[in-house]
């Protein structure tokens, strides 16, 4: 493509590093879409004629034809997807093909393809969030009453709703939801035009490429243009916060899978054996999701490091940025769809998230809380009494309910057989009726809200 200039064809070793067709042949849908409306583009301000506009939209149809089928040969010599379709198309149609890339360079080619790419990952981001979330939804309508412990610091705290805590995770992923598209509405800009990195003379229509490509408008600024990878870091950073909550989801999963838990049944479709113990069923798609993270962080900190102290405008170190987001976005999906799966076919053990829920005093706060409702005690005096009780309980081997009214009274000559309900896990849930809290009807409004939101 450049022969003019040069009398000797690089080196073996100078292919090896500098060509990117291994890997960006995965935006060859979006080059010649590009193409496609660059051609016409250009055909429409007069710079080329139809005719050259048509045998090039056409030949580029063709590539692509030949692309999706497996049938074209990828050439490492021809460093990457733009020079590969351009050759291809100049076999197909000739002397048109040469006349494509008139305003236009690499620069800003791989810049609007590659936003392009990364938008669509974003959309299938989206429904993957929401797949999820309807998946979560749906266990949390099931047991929106179902009782287990809350914890902090992993232990027992308050008891709270299993629907309860399956929303939780609806809200993360909401926002998680919402990083996406804030990316998506500001990277909706089109670099196409910008060319090398200054623009050109010829008399382009940006506006009518930024529309035939669904870009929102043309980028202000072409030095900006070519030389910006925000977009993807954007998309990576929303990404890492989406697999950390899925991580943590994942985590959960994994520990209440557990002989010692046991508040839920994997499917064995989610499942798999031990290869020596015959009794095992590992959960190793949440112990994946767990991970991946990994993955997906660490091709964010790669980007940020590539483009750390680049300067102005376009330096190959840019041709980076591609690997790394095409691992985490396969690696998002794959993560999404694993956890709708698994999510879909997980039973929850109500019974054992109700037995849980009562050990570890869980209900001494409601105890605290009726000695300042009911008694009349300022609460820092009700949490020392009921310090108290549950020390006596400790000593005693039970838990809080079992305690005879009258050891109780022995403590605080307020108590009255009236405690009783508070100490039970149902009436504690129940009772937490503030917005946003655990209680069954909270649980319920909130699945209400949700599926009229997720449809
Ligand atoms: N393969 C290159 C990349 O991914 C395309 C742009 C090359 N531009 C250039 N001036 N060499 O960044």
């Amino acid at each position: 493509m450049w022969g003019g200039r040069f009398a000797a064809g690089p080196d073996a070793i100078m292919e090896a590093i500098n060509a990117s067709i291994g890997f960006d042949r995965r935006l060859a849908a979006q080059d010649i879409e590009g193409s496609r409306a660059h051609a016409l583009m250009l055909a429409s301000a007069g710079i080329i004629s139809d005719s050259d506009a048509a045998a090039i939209r056409e030949g580029l149809l063709t590539v692509m034809s030949e692309i999706d089928a497996g049938e074209f040969a990828f050439s490492t010599a021809l460093e990457d997807i733009h020079m590969n379709v351009e050759a291809r198309l100049k076999e197909l149609v000739g002397e048109p093909a040469g006349r494509l890339h008139t305003a236009r360079s690499r620069n800003d080619q791989v810049a609007t393809d590659f936003r392009l790419w990364v938008r669509d990952q974003i959309d299938g981001a989206l429904a993957g969030i929401a797949a999820v979330q309807r998946a979560l939804v749906a266990q949390a309508e099931t047991g929106a009453d179902w009782v287990m412990p809350g914890f902090t610091h992993l232990q027992t705290a308050q008891p709270v709703t299993w629907g309860h805590h399956m929303l939780a995770y609806v809200e993360m992923l909401a926002r998680d939801a919402g990083r996406f598209a804030d990316a998506r509405a500001r990277m909706n800009e089109c670099p196409l035009g910008a060319a090398a990195l200054a623009g050109t003379s010829f008399p382009i229509d940006r506006e009518m490429t930024a529309s035939l490509l669904g870009f929102d408008r043309p980028m202000a600024n072409s030095l900006d243009a070519v030389s910006d990878r925000d977009f993807a870091l954007e998309f990576l950073a929303a990404a890492s916060i989406c697999a950390m909550h899925l991580s943590r989801l994942a985590e959960e999963i994994v520990i209440w899978s557990s002989a010692q838990f046991r508040f839920v049944n994997l499917s064995d479709r989610f499942s798999t054996g031990s290869s020596i113990m015959p009794q095992k069923k590992n959960p190793d798609a949440a112990e994946l999701l767990r991970a991946k993270i990994g993955r997906i962080l660490g091709a964010t900190v790669a980007l940020f490091t590539v483009m750390k102290g680049l300067p102005l405008a376009y330096s190959k170190d840019m041709q980076e940025d591609k690997e790394q987001v095409f691992d985490a976005a396969d690696t998002l999906h794959l993560c999404l769809a694993a956890m709708e799966g698994m999510l879909r076919d997980l039973t929850a053990n109500a019974p054992a998230l109700e037995a849980a829920a009562a050990v570890g005093f869980s209900t001494a706060t409601d105890l605290a809380d009726w000695l300042v409702r009911a008694a009349g005690l300022p609460f820092r005096e009700a949490h020392h009494v009921t310090g108290a009780l549950v020390r006596l309980a400790e000593d005693r081997g039970c838990d809080l309910p079992d305690l005879p009214l009258a050891d109780m009274q022995a403590v605080h000559p307020a108590i009255s057989a009236d405690v009783l309900a508070v100490l039970g896990v149902h009436n504690s849930v129940a009772s937490r009726t503030s917005f946003g809290g655990t209680a069954p009807e909270r649980v319920r409004q909130q699945v209400q809200r949700w599926k009229e939101h997720l449809g």
